[in-house]
């Protein structure tokens, strides 16, 4: 059944992302017409991390010259649009409502359903905007700056959280350990960049908990050990990006070693890799390994809708509303919400 297009909102954190899907299943990309994304990432560099005030006040800049931008490349006005879906959570409180008082407001006034959506369920779900992809049941390592988890999905909708983080995300873990080495904000791909220059072996660092049972992640231990080690290292470029090599391989060896073992303990052999870590090429490589090695299948979102996007947030509500689940008006957001 082909539906109206939904428009997707995004704007969580630091990037403003809004999309346009018309949802059928069988279509490549599930039928998403455009995508247009702002990232503040200039912005808040000199501040060294995200500014929440100025985030909030750049959304609000920014929303409506994208959502004219994405209506005019897919060819639309926006009297055609079925839906409007927002993220309403989890993300920073003054940033997730400038996006819900848009798209509610929006939605009224062309009285059509709004939906609230779950910025991990967006960020789970990206994946089915590529070709082939993944059914359920599968196992998912959601890795962004907020979140390390790993969720057994049975269905859409139909989710079992198998592992989370005690402390620091994984993606928080590249930031920190950047800034900590003097890299530029965003740190994370920074220092993936700058690990492409280390010697592998030059430094190890341990796998945290991968000696103990269970499906947990604990970060912020292998963010001191690079400290004392950076703290004792001559400043040479090429130790910087040694050290950069030693925790890169440390945490990507931990997540894999993680996601192997989910796999095991749900008998699942499709395992799906999203949020922003998962824009990390040696992540990729090593699972996509692993994978070959081991009989299971990976499934990756494209680089783009990794990290944060209007894409995967138009899917996920574009689901729901096919569902019947669009919700009253009130403007509503979860600044903290399980998945
Ligand atoms: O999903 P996302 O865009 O936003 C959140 O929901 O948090 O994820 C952003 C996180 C940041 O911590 C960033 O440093 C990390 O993803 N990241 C990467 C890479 N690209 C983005 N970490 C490692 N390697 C990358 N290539
Ligand atoms: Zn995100």
């Amino acid at each position: 059944k082909i539906s109206k297009p939904i428009l997707g909102v995004e704007t969580s954190c630091d990037e403003t992302g809004v999309a346009l899907l018309r949802w059928d299943p069988e279509k490549p990309g599930r039928g998403l017409l455009s995508h247009a994304l702002f990232s503040q990432i200039a912005l808040h560099a000199e501040y060294g991390g995200v500014v929440p005030e100025l985030a909030s006040r750049d959304h609000v800049r920014k929303l409506l010259p994208l959502v004219r931008e994405a209506l005019k490349e897919a060819g639309l006005t926006p009297a055609d649009l079925g839906g409007v879906a927002y993220t309403a959570g989890p993300g920073l409180v003054g940033a997730l409502l400038v996006g819900a008082a848009a798209a509610r407001a929006m939605a009224w006034a062309l009285g059509v359903p709004a939906i609230g959506v779950h910025h991990m369920e967006g960020h789970l779900l990206a994946p089915l905007l590529e070709d082939d992809p993944p059914e359920p049941p599968f196992v998912a390592l959601l890795v962004s700056g907020g979140h390390s988890m790993l969720v057994e999905v049975r269905a859409i909708g139909d989710y079992r959280i198998l592992g989370d983080t005690l402390d620091d995300a994984a993606g928080e873990a590249f930031d920190k350990t950047a800034k900590l080495m003097g890299l530029p904000y965003p740190g994370g791909p920074a220092l993936a960049k700058l690990a492409e220059q280390g010697t592998p072996g030059a430094f190890r660092f341990s796998r945290p908990m991968v000696d103990r049972p269970g499906l947990d992640f604990s970060f912020s231990g292998l963010k001191t050990q690079v400290l004392l080690a950076w703290q004792n290292a001559d400043k040479t470029e090429q130790t910087r990006a040694d050290i950069a090599r030693g925790f890169e391989d440390a945490i990507v060896d931990t997540l894999a070693i993680k996601c192997r073992r989910a796999l095991e303990a749900t008998g699942t052999k499709r395992l799906v890799i999203a949020g922003g870590v998962g824009a990390n090429k040696r992540l990729r490589q090593q699972l996509a390994d692993a994978a070959s090695a081991n009989g299971f299948r990976v499934y990756f979102p494209r680089l783009q809708f990794c990290t944060d996007n209007g894409a995967m947030i138009a899917l996920a509500g574009a689901i729901r509303l096919a569902a019947g689940q669009g919700q009253d008006q009130t403007i509503q957001v979860h600044p903290r919400w399980s998945l």
